[in-house]
């Protein structure tokens, strides 16, 4: 599929537009057209039912160690700047950029690619930031223009091994910038942090500086003991919660893959420490399966476990659920969702302040002072297992748990089996990367005979139902003999259930390649036979197989054929 195609049918029928597209669009927003609002809720919504509100919490799921509970989350976009310090992104979540000193331009230091080549005896690396399909032709252009030949000379140009990034060039004089004219002109590269501030209040000092969050995660750790403390949810549980986050990247691209501001779906579950290697591999294939059961299906979905030096500081396991997106060189793949074990890391951050990454087992960082540079809440976030507790405590001869503690001091973890900082699996998966894959995977052309029988190519956007903006579509076959009427009635019917078009314009076989193209599974047809027999057609987007069905049943049938 070219990803041209899927970008011209995206902004003709309305699923992606450039955000303030009028004023010439700005860099790494999207707004989602009336098509494609309906599409990323449908996800969304998916993913909050199949997760949160329709688990089954009376009995363990297949693979699931256990039974667990599941609640949700919908926390402030804002939030107190301790959090970041604690959690380490004030510090530490950065990009490395450089800039380019003659175009002004700034680059992701990763993202610049480019090819070395040799001629009229001098040797240097030509960068681009052209996407894949274009870079070899925008190299080869830039090489022949800095070297001043002419087509027919083009091959006086020796190229010398394959496309690499800028990381892997250390001689930084002969780099030729994505668009730059002079060699040498691009900076070392230098710290960028990723997070948006914002002031809070009107007085706007350094004080008042505010971030908006980078992920949904951290309101989820910081609301712990609200959740413990409001249910009756015991460990093990998942906190769930969907919303924006924003980031500043320095290079967004890809459509909505890289946006600076984008939807996250993030669960944190919470487990005895013992037992979470289970949860982890239970949560990477239970996330794994829904993609596929939501259509993303083959060669092009995969899911990868991170080696020993790519896991994050706190990670003893991490997996990416990844995509073989069309924008990217081939056999390349982009993340859709990681599922990382992140042990105690959180809630400790959040206890006793940010910890210093270059530590095993984890300590607290201190400032210069040899005080914690960045002080936590204080707050005790440990989880005590007063179930398991009140069954023990008789045959251990103890009527409180001050007893207990008094008895094991000096042991460590004190409180251990009954109080302990749980750990914590995380799936955090991106609400717009889901629904670019399911655009991407939904993409197809085929034949299809237009209304005289005739073979046409047909644009056609192969959703699952659930998740399709679109679930039918009614049409009378002509605009008279009282079958509007009849196919208005079921229209309104199925409206009460279902996000249902109606359409009596045209030629029916032309209203058919409209839904095709918007992806709607299936069109009911009010024909001559309705008149007779009360019964209508039902035809498949994908199979283009109808099937008369009758009109008291047009509600089922579409709920039965959506599951
Ligand atoms: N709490 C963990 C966390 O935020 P992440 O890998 O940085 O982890 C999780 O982000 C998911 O959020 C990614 O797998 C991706 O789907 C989505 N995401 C991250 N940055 C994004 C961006 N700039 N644009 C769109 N989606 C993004």
């Amino acid at each position: 599929m070219q990803m041209e195609k899927l970008v011209s049918l995206c902004k003709r029928r309305g699923f992606l537009f450039q955000s303030s597209e009028i004023y010439g669009g700005l860099n790494g927003f999207w707004d989602y057209g009336p098509l494609g609002v309906e599409l990323k809720r449908n996800v969304k919504d998916a993913w909050w039912r199949d997760m949160v509100t329709a688990h089954d919490t009376l009995e363990p799921p297949a693979g699931a160690p256990r039974a667990y509970e599941m609640v949700g989350l919908d926390c402030t976009i804002i939030m107190h700047p301790q959090v970041w310090k604690c959690s380490g992104h004030y510090d530490l979540f950065h990009d490395y950029m450089v800039d380019c000193r003659e175009s002004k331009r700034r680059y992701r230091y990763d993202q610049v690619r480019g090819r070395w080549v040799e001629a009229k005896g001098q040797r240097i690396f030509v960068a681009t930031m052209a996407e894949a399909a274009l870079e070899e032709a925008s190299t080869q252009a830039r090489a022949q223009k800095f070297f001043n030949l002419r087509a027919k000379n083009a091959d006086e140009l020796d190229w010398q091994g394959n496309f690499i990034t800028l990381p892997e060039v250390d001689d930084f004089a002969s780099v030729l910038g994505p668009d730059a004219k002079a060699l040498g002109t691009l900076t070392t590269p230098r710290e960028f942090n990723l997070m948006f501030k914002t002031t809070v209040g009107a007085l706007g000092g350094e004080a008042d500086t505010a971030f908006l969050r980078p992920e949904t995660a951290q309101g989820i750790f910081v609301n712990f003991k609200n959740v413990l403390d409001s249910t009756r949810v015991k460990i093990p549980f998942g906190v769930a919660q969907v919303g924006k986050s924003f980031r500043n990247e320095i290079t967004p691209r890809n459509f909505t893959f890289r946006s600076r501001e984008f939807e996250q779906m993030e669960i944190e579950f919470f487990c005895h420490p013992d037992y979470s290697h289970q949860w982890y591999r239970y949560w990477r294939d239970r996330r794994m399966k829904w993609y596929v059961e939501l259509g993303l299906a083959g060669q092009r979905l995969r899911l990868r476990e991170h080696e020993t030096e790519e896991l994050s500081h706190y990670s003893t396991g991490t997996a990416d659920i990844e995509y073989a997106f069309p924008f990217l060189p081939e056999g390349e793949f982009g993340e859709l969702e990681g599922i990382a074990h992140r042990g105690d890391f959180d809630l400790r951050s959040h206890m006793e302040g940010k910890l210093d990454e270059k530590t095993r087992p984890l300590q607290l960082e201190l400032g210069p002072d040899g005080k914690p540079k960045w002080r936590g809440s204080g707050k005790d976030l440990a989880y005590f297992d007063d179930e398991a507790w009140e069954r023990d405590k008789a045959g251990l001869g103890l009527t409180s748990f001050k007893q207990y503690l008094k008895q094991r001091d000096g042991e460590s973890p004190p409180g251990a089996p009954y109080q302990y900082t749980p750990h914590v699996i995380e799936p955090s998966a991106g609400a717009d990367r889901a629904t670019l894959a399911f655009l991407c995977e939904a993409y197809d052309e085929d034949q299809a005979p237009d209304e005289k029988g005739k073979l046409q190519t047909r644009t056609v956007m192969r959703f699952h139902p659930r998740i399709a903006p679109i679930k039918a579509a009614v049409f009378p076959l002509v605009k008279k003999d009282g079958m509007p009427e009849i196919a208005r009635d079921i229209y309104r019917a199925l409206k009460q259930h279902f996000n249902v078009f109606y359409d009596e314009k045209g030629a029916v076989g032309r209203r058919y390649r409209r839904q095709d193209e918007a992806g709607t599974p299936f069109g009911i047809t009010v024909d001559g036979q309705t008149l007779q027999d009360n019964t209508v057609t039902i035809r498949d987007r994908d199979s283009l197989e109808q099937q008369r069905i009758k009109v008291d049943d047009c509600v089922e049938e579409i709920r039965h054929r959506i599951m």
